[in-house]
C-alpha cells in the first residue's frame, strides 16, 4: 500500500530517478563498447579499488560494510543519484574538451523529457501557492559565429524553494517548474520563474548515509538546469548558479564553473532579473 507523503524520502527520488533513467536509455541509444575498451577501463577501475584496499589495509568488517552499502544503493534505486554526484562531473569534463561555445556541466538525475512547450516569453508551470523570490531569466541563443538561433529550445528544470524537483518528490505536481521555451525570431527568450533553493542530497538513503559517515556536507548550490537544443547544432546540457550562492565553492557534485554564474539584480518590485546568452556550435 502506498500513502501520500508530505515529506519526500530518498527512496522516492532514488526509485523515480532509476525508472526515468531506464526509460531514457532507449532514446539515448546504448553504446556498443568493444571488449578491449571494457577490459582497459574496468581493469583501471579495479586497480584503483585494489590500491585503496591495500593502502588503507581494509579489513573484512569494512569490506562487508561496503558490500552491504552497495546492495542498499541498488535496492533503493540510488545509483543515478550517487553516480551523478560523484562521477558525472569527470565524464562531462572529458566531453567538454571537444565542445565550443557555452560551457556544459552535469545533467544530474532529474531531467524529464517531453515537458510543456512554451513560447519565447514563458512562465514556467507552477502551483498557485509556489513559494520563492520571483525570477525573470532572459537571454539569447546564438551560433558561435553570433547568428541568433530562432526556434531553439531552452529546456529548463529546477528545484522549488524547498529544494525538491517535480517528478521525484510525491508532493510536487507533475511538470512543476519545468518547460521547453522556444526562442523567437531574434533567438531571444524570457522565462518567468522563481529562484531555486540549494539542493540537499536526500539524507535518509545510502548516498546520504555515506556522506554523513564521511563527515562531508550534502549540499549543491542553487541552480537552474538547462538543455539548449537547436537544429544542426550540438546540444548543450548545463546549469546556471547564482553569484554569492551558498555552497558555490563546495558543491558536493563538483559541477560549478566560473562561467556559469548568474548575477541577478533585484529592483524595487523585488523581482530578481538575470541574463545569460548561450552559444551553440554546429553539430
Ligand atoms: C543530484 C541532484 C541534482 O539536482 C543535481 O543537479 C545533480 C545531482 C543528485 O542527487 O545526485
Ligand atoms: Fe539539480
Amino acid at each position: 500500500m502506498s500513502t501520500i507523503q508530505d515529506s519526500p524520502t530518498a527512496a522516492d527520488s532514488g526509485a523515480s530517478a532509476s525508472k526515468s533513467f531506464k526509460a531514457s536509455l532507449a532514446e539515448r541509444g546504448a553504446a556498443a563498447i568493444s571488449a578491449e575498451r571494457v577490459a582497459a577501463v574496468v581493469t583501471a577501475v579495479l586497480r584503483g579499488i585494489h590500491e585503496a584496499v591495500s593502502e588503507y589495509q581494509v579489513t573484512y568488517p569494512e569490506y562487508q560494510a561496503a558490500k552491504a552499502w552497495m546492495i542498499e544503493v541498488g535496492e533503493t534505486g540510488e545509483w543515478p543519484l550517487f553516480l551523478d554526484v560523484f562521477v558525472e562531473h569527470v565524464v562531462e569534463e572529458v566531453a567538454s574538451r571537444t565542445q565550443h561555445g557555452t560551457k556544459g556541466t552535469i545533467e544530474g538525475p532529474y531531467y524529464l523529457p517531453a515537458q510543456a512547450r512554451l513560447g519565447a516569453r514563458a512562465s514556467l508551470p507552477r502551483r498557485p501557492s509556489e513559494k520563492g523570490t520571483p525570477l525573470i531569466f532572459t537571454g539569447q541563443v546564438r551560433d558561435i559565429d553570433g547568428t541568433p538561433l530562432a526556434g531553439a529550445e531552452v529546456d529548463t528544470w529546477q528545484a522549488d524553494a524547498d529544494g525538491y524537483y517535480s517528478g521525484f518528490a510525491p508532493h510536487v505536481p507533475e511538470g512543476n517548474l519545468r518547460g521547453v521555451v522556444v526562442t523567437g525570431q531574434d533567438g531571444r527568450f524570457e522565462i518567468d520563474t522563481i529562484q531555486p533553493a540549494p539542493y540537499q542530497i536526500p539524507h535518509d538513503g545510502p548516498t546520504g548515509k555515506l556522506i554523513e559517515a564521511a563527515g562531508w556536507h550534502p549540499w549543491r548550490p542553487a541552480h537552474l538546469h538547462l538543455m539548449i537544443r537547436a537544429k544542426r547544432h550540438r546540444t548543450i546540457t548545463t546549469q546556471l548558479y547564482f553569484t554569492d550562492g551558498e555552497w558555490l565553492d563546495s558543491d558536493i557534485a563538483q559541477a560549478t564553473k566560473p562561467e556559469l554564474i548568474l548575477n541577478p539584480k533585484t529592483d524595487s518590485d523585488s523581482v530578481a532579473r538575470a541574463e545569460y546568452d548561450f552559444q551553440l556550435e554546429p553539430a
